[in-house]
């Protein structure tokens, strides 16, 4: 069993440059199925997720080689239309795979997807709109896979229920060869999208965003090769920002995403934390004085970002009063919440009250609604202390990896595969800011 083992206390310092997003760099691997000819990708993350997706692609014939952070991906020849079953139910990505798979062979076996266990991550919408496109989908619960077959998808006018990222993600990447114009409403705003709209369009797609929750896509027979750099990951500027406010230390971001940060910047400057453009692309982060408690509803884009949430409720451990959070985008993304608690944090479970919650959650609430705690209550400030504590989540890992850092003693963090999902090598870029952080594998003297 691997754990990392972090002693807390040293305030970091020091400069960090941010990887490539994750939530893109999946997607963007996936697109190169819509092509024979190869994809040329820079700033990709060598993160485990971005390996999982690439074993996946592998299987489908597709060859891929990373040469530092640039990675080239040919799916020239297609060797089955079947996702591996343990793989690409890992991985939600991996039912991204349909509506190229189809566009190139009419036909697409995709194992009903996984992800991190934050909620039950249906895929149901995005089946919805591939059946309004021409698919016919099967779903066999004795095999566990959705069986589409369509001889070529048709544009259609969907409407999203609610909003969903990799729902919208998918339908794009379905209707850029369909025949026809595709209108997409209610479709998700995430900046993410966004990159990967960009990037299909240099492979030819016609795609327009013609309003903030529109898109309209007009198929083409055939995309081609290109080369692109990801955009950098927010995500990871939030965890490293934290950082830098957890540890009373001080850390200047290159690849800094500002414009993408809003909600997360402006409750930071709440929370008596404080950030400064160093640039176009650079924000320095630090804290001065003590921390304050601030009320937290997260959202889809433009909202405070569901993934931040649980970095966040680290520092409000510190916060002088009682903090909130009201999680409404995922309806199980408190499990760091009883691993907190063992480190010393004081949080209560409350259910917010909701006017109409089948419409507020943007998870299907109909399916959970007798075992939700949405909100919790931070009872600030309460020093943390080492303990041995569990990743449940890949954002639930950096969320403990921070209260680590913060905390005294030596904490001793399981289930780091986890963390491994969505951050490059972690533990040296910590240890680059001065954080005490190794990696240990059963054995050696742990
Ligand atoms: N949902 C359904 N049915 C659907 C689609 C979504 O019920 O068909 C529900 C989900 O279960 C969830 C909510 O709707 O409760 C929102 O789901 P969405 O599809 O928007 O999110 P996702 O695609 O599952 C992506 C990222 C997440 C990120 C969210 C929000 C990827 C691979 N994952 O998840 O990233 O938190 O969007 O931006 O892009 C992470 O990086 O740690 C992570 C979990």
């Amino acid at each position: 069993m691997k754990t990392l083992v972090v002693s807390g206390g040293f305030p970091l310092k020091g400069e960090m440059a941010i990887a490539g997003a994750k939530n893109v760099a999946l997607k963007a691997c996936v697109a190169a199925l819509l092509t024979d000819e190869e994809l040329i990708l820079h700033n990709v993350p060598r993160i485990q997720d971005v390996y999982s997706i690439l074993e996946v692609l592998k299987s489908l014939g597709v060859r891929s080689v990373f040469k530092h952070n640039t990675l080239r991906v040919s799916a020239k020849h297609l060797a089955t239309t079947t996702v591996p079953l343990e793989i690409g139910a890992s991985l939600r990505a991996s039912s991204l795979a349909m509506g190229p798979l189809i566009a190139r062979h009419g036909q697409a076996n995709i194992p009903n997807p996984g992800g991190c266990r934050i909620g039950a991550r249906p895929i149901d919408r995005q089946i919805d709109g591939l059946r309004k496109m021409g698919a016919s989908i099967l779903y066999n619960s004795t095999d566990g896979y959705f069986h589409a077959t369509a001889l070529r998808l048709s544009g259609t006018d969907y409407t999203f229920t609610k909003n969903t990222h990799t729902g919208t993600e998918a339908l794009l990447l379905a209707a850029v060869l369909a025949k026809g114009r595709t209108i997409l409403s209610n479709a998700a705003q995430e900046v993410e999208v966004d990159d990967l709209i960009s990037i299909l369009s240099r492979m030819g797609a016609k795609i327009k965003r013609t309003s903030q929750r529109q898109v309209v896509i007009d198929g083409v027979d055939a995309l081609h090769g290109t080369e692109y750099t990801l955009m950098p990951d927010r995500n990871e500027e939030v965890t490293f920002a934290i950082a830098a406010a957890i540890t009373g230390g001080e850390i200047m971001i290159h690849n800094s995403q500002r414009k993408h940060l809003g909600p997360f910047l402006r409750a930071f400057r709440k929370a008596g934390a404080m950030w400064k453009p160093c640039g176009e692309a650079t924000t320095k982060y630090w804290i001065k004085g003590n921390v304050r408690p601030t009320i937290i509803t997260t959202a889809p884009y433009p909202g405070f970002m569901t993934d931040w949430q649980g970095p966040w409720a680290v520092l409000m451990t510190q916060a002088f009063g009682n903090s909130t959070i009201h999680e409404t985008v995922f309806e199980n993304r408190f499990s760091y919440v009883s691993e907190l608690m063992k480190m010393g944090a004081n949080i209560e479970f409350f259910d917010p009250p909701v006017k109409h919650p089948e419409e507020f959650y943007n998870f299907n609430w109909e399916d959970h609604k007798n075992e939700l705690h949405q909100g919790i209550l931070i009872h600030g400030p309460t020093k943390l202390h080492n303990a041995v504590v569990e990743m449940r989540d890949l954002r639930a890992g950096a969320t403990l990896v921070l209260a680590a850092l913060a905390a005294s003693g030596t904490t001793y963090i399981q289930g780091i595969e986890h963390i491994d999902r969505g951050y490059e090598k972690i533990e040296e870029r910590l240890t680059s800011l001065g954080a005490s952080i190794r990696r240990v594998t059963r054995g050696d003297g742990v």
